[in-house]
């Protein structure tokens, strides 16, 4: 657990066991996939937002345990199709479950706990977090989609890496804060000011997720480095070191990108570093999070809000 998540240590014990409970399924393989990925953690960020927001506006509200459960179902369903998409072999410091049973376990359990998600959401009875949820879960996979249309693609503007990150990361940040706003009771000017926070710390999120793809260190980070370069992504370090190298570097990411082609790292990561590329990168974070910190003024004084405040610090200055 890190520093923020212990104010509310206790509601986490609490839905540990909601989780293990809600993956119940009496096909065998749905639970083992669920139970592996469950029992290796991560870093459970996205409820810890349903529970700070929550606990900040409206302690006595229970259900705000079924929320943050779904929150991290919907996370963990995105984890398993986004593996098998990027072909990814290792996450949350082990083998991938596309890795150790193959992508038909995957794509099938990512859709079971999508669909537990749904009916979980039905229980809690809000039509407004129906309609926020159902929203979200379908902006993230246009977003991937997205990304997908722009592999290979050394000609994608920032703009286009910009509108990615934000559907495919920042907008379940976003909703993990709203629909808590909303469950807590919120008025429509909290409401608003904490979907914002949401976004900028998703997006702050996605950049340094994006920056450590190239300055990371794959045993800290629990996943593998160099796995977008792989996979033809035009991310923002390669955006911007392509716009500030010299024209025969510019060629050579370019070329990697069309080609998805991972021979060339080191040289890539000696220029990208040369750019600047990953010092703007982590300014275009570090606005994100001013501009997060700057939202969070439609909360009282509290705990709650302080953590808040650490886990937006916290996205910019991971390791992992
Ligand atoms: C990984 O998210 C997917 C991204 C949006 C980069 P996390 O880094 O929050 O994953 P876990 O849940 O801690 O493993
Ligand atoms: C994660 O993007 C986005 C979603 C899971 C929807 P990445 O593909 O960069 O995430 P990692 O690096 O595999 O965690
Ligand atoms: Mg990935
Ligand atoms: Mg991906
Ligand atoms: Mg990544």
């Amino acid at each position: 657990m890190l520093p923020f998540h212990q104010v509310v240590k206790d509601d986490f014990a609490e839905i540990n066991q909601l989780i293990i409970d809600q993956l119940h399924s009496n096909v065998g393989l749905v639970e083992n996939i669920g139970q592996y990925l469950v029992e290796a953690g991560g870093k459970r960020l996205r409820p810890l937002l349903v529970l700070l927001v929550s606990n900040a506006l409206s302690p006595n509200n229970k259900q705000r345990l079924e929320l943050a459960a779904i929150i991290e179902f919907i996370h963990t369903a995105t984890l398993l199709h986004d593996d098998v998409v990027d072909i990814s072999e290792m996450r949350r410091g082990r083998l991938t479950a596309n890795a150790k049973w193959g992508n038909a376990p995957s794509v099938l359990v990512g859709d079971f706990l999508y669909s537990r998600a749904f009916q979980m959401m039905v229980a809690i009875g809000n039509m407004d977090i129906m309609a926020i949820l159902s929203d979200t879960t379908n902006v993230i996979s246009e977003g991937e989609v997205q990304q997908l249309v722009n592999a290979k693609d050394p000609t994608v503007k920032e703009d286009n890496y910009l509108s990615v990150i934000h559907k495919k990361t920042a907008a379940l940040f976003e909703a993990a804060c709203e629909t808590a706003a909303v469950l807590s009771g919120a008025n429509n000017e909290q409401r608003q000011a904490l979907k914002q926070y949401g976004y900028h710390v998703g997006m702050a999120f996605q950049l340094v997720d994006d920056a450590l793809d190239y300055e990371g260190d794959a045993e800290t980070l629990g996943k593998n480095v160099g796995d977008d370069l792989a996979e033809g992504k035009p991310t923002l370090p390669l955006i911007y070191a392509m716009e500030n190298s010299r024209a025969e570097q510019s060629q050579l990411i370019a070329k990697a990108i069309e080609n998805g082609d991972v021979d060339q790292l080191d040289a890539i990561v000696t220029i990208v570093k040369d750019s600047g590329a990953l010092d703007y990168t982590a300014s275009q974070a570090r606005q994100q999070v001013s501009s997060a910190i700057a939202a969070l003024d439609c909360l009282e004084d509290s705990k709650y809000r302080q953590a808040m405040a650490d886990l937006a610090h916290f996205a910019i200055e991971r390791a992992y």
